[in-house]
């Protein structure tokens, strides 16, 4: 920056050389390590023939691990309760991807009205670019899949934009969901046109990486740990390559949200209640914990009607009474699969909890994770039992 000529502003990142030097260097392994080529090939050789009879995650990320259903499947169902775990988890990753992309493009645009954040901005557009492969891997790995297996969706879903609810299965009533579509607009104007609520975003993307980052470490793992890497499950390898993508996105969100935020003119009072609102958002989302897919915060009772179709498909060829008996001794019963999700509930909060320790303006509710802490297992139980009653009436 020029600072005998007239400036916008008068801070610059330059000044701030050890955040600039972390920007350049990670931007410069995160291009030599880049699994582009990787994803692309995975999604071209995907052939469900090939990776059918094995579990692609370690064991216990298993849809519906750890509950009745679970204790009660072959080890052939077992098998293909694994492969669901990874539609489902990445069919929750291509929603947040989605909006992933736009925002990190709406945060660039305001940072790019300051001198001197286009190592920001260029490292921003190499990640939207790894989001699109990313989503286009696990989107035709999951099309092929459900298509193969159920001839119809089960958790996929047509291309959508980044209004629609980030969280796929989520307690939001329909009044609700158009008002948060309506909240999204908004923060899309208010961040690219103020650097600090740009710059904020990276908290809350900081928050979402960082649950990602817990599961996706291990879901990666089924890769690292196979004996014969060579030959393992194309869906594996996706998993490690985007784990690899991903630590990168990660240390982004949080140099941006701890480190280049502090080049910025200081936040008005205005852009502190959005940046805490947006926080309160993110703690809403993950409010839940789902039994039925250990370390997604989706809301049980909305799962129940694709879980049904899981139980009357050729895989469990249940009937009518038999699919709904077992969903409400799986959903309704505390198991040994529900203890775990909560655990993970519990130690996403903490990690949160110490992600946000050194931000100066946040408020109590989201230091504290007053929303994201009230729900319970106890609570959770109650919640699935009333629905549960609800969904058996109406499918009777
Ligand atoms: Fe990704
Ligand atoms: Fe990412």
């Amino acid at each position: 920056m020029n600072k005998n000529l007239s400036q916008t502003h008068n801070s610059t990142l330059l000044e701030d050389v050890k955040t600039l030097k972390r920007m350049e260097m990670s931007l410069k392994k995160s291009k030599e390590l880049d699994q582009t080529e990787n994803m692309d090939l995975s999604a071209k050789l995907f052939n469900l023939a090939e990776c059918k009879d094995e579990m692609w995650n370690p064991e216990k990320f298993s849809l519906m691990y750890g509950t009745w259903l679970w204790d009660h499947s072959t080890p052939a169902q077992k098998v293909k309760l694994n492969q669901l775990y990874w539609i489902a988890y990445y069919a929750q990753i291509i929603s947040a991807e989605i909006a992933t992309i736009f925002f990190n493009q709406t945060a660039a645009a305001a940072m790019y009205g300051l001198e001197d954040f286009k190592i920001v901005c260029d490292t921003l557009d190499l990640e939207s670019a790894q989001e699109r492969t990313h989503i286009n891997a696990f989107k035709v790995i999951s099309e092929k899949y459900e298509e193969e297996v159920f001839g119809e969706r089960i958790f996929t879903y047509p291309m959508r934009t980044p209004f629609v609810k980030t969280m796929l299965y989520s307690d939001l009533s329909k009044m609700q969901e158009w008002f948060r579509t309506w909240q999204l607009r908004t923060y899309s104007v208010l961040s690219s046109n103020s650097a600090f609520i740009g710059c904020q975003y990276f908290t809350v993307r900081g928050l979402r990486t960082l649950n990602g980052k817990m599961v996706q470490h291990q879901l990666s793992r089924y890769y690292t740990e196979h004996a014969n890497k060579e030959n393992s499950p194309i869906p594996s390898k996706v998993s490690y390559y985007h784990f690899m993508d991903e630590s990168f996105h990660f240390n982004t969100s949080s140099v941006i949200s701890h480190e280049v935020i502090n080049s910025l003119p200081a936040a008005s009072k205005f852009e502190k209640m959005v940046a805490n609102m947006s926080l309160e958002g993110c703690q809403r989302d993950h409010y839940n914990f789902s039994t039925a897919i250990n370390g997604i915060f989706w809301y049980d009772p909305a799962l129940y009607p694709l879980i049904y179709k899981v139980l009357r498909s050729k895989i469990f060829n249940m009937s009518h009474l038999e699919a709904l008996e077992a969903l409400r001794k799986s959903f309704c019963e505390e198991s040994e699969g529900m203890i775990q999700s909560h655990q993970t509930h519990q130690e996403s909060i903490d990690s949160y909890k110490h992600y946000l320790a050194d931000f100066k303006y946040i408020n109590k509710t989201n230091r504290d994770m007053l929303i994201m802490s009230e729900n319970k297992l106890e609570k959770h139980l109650k919640t699935n039992r009333d629905a549960f009653k609800k969904f058996r009436s109406k499918a009777a």
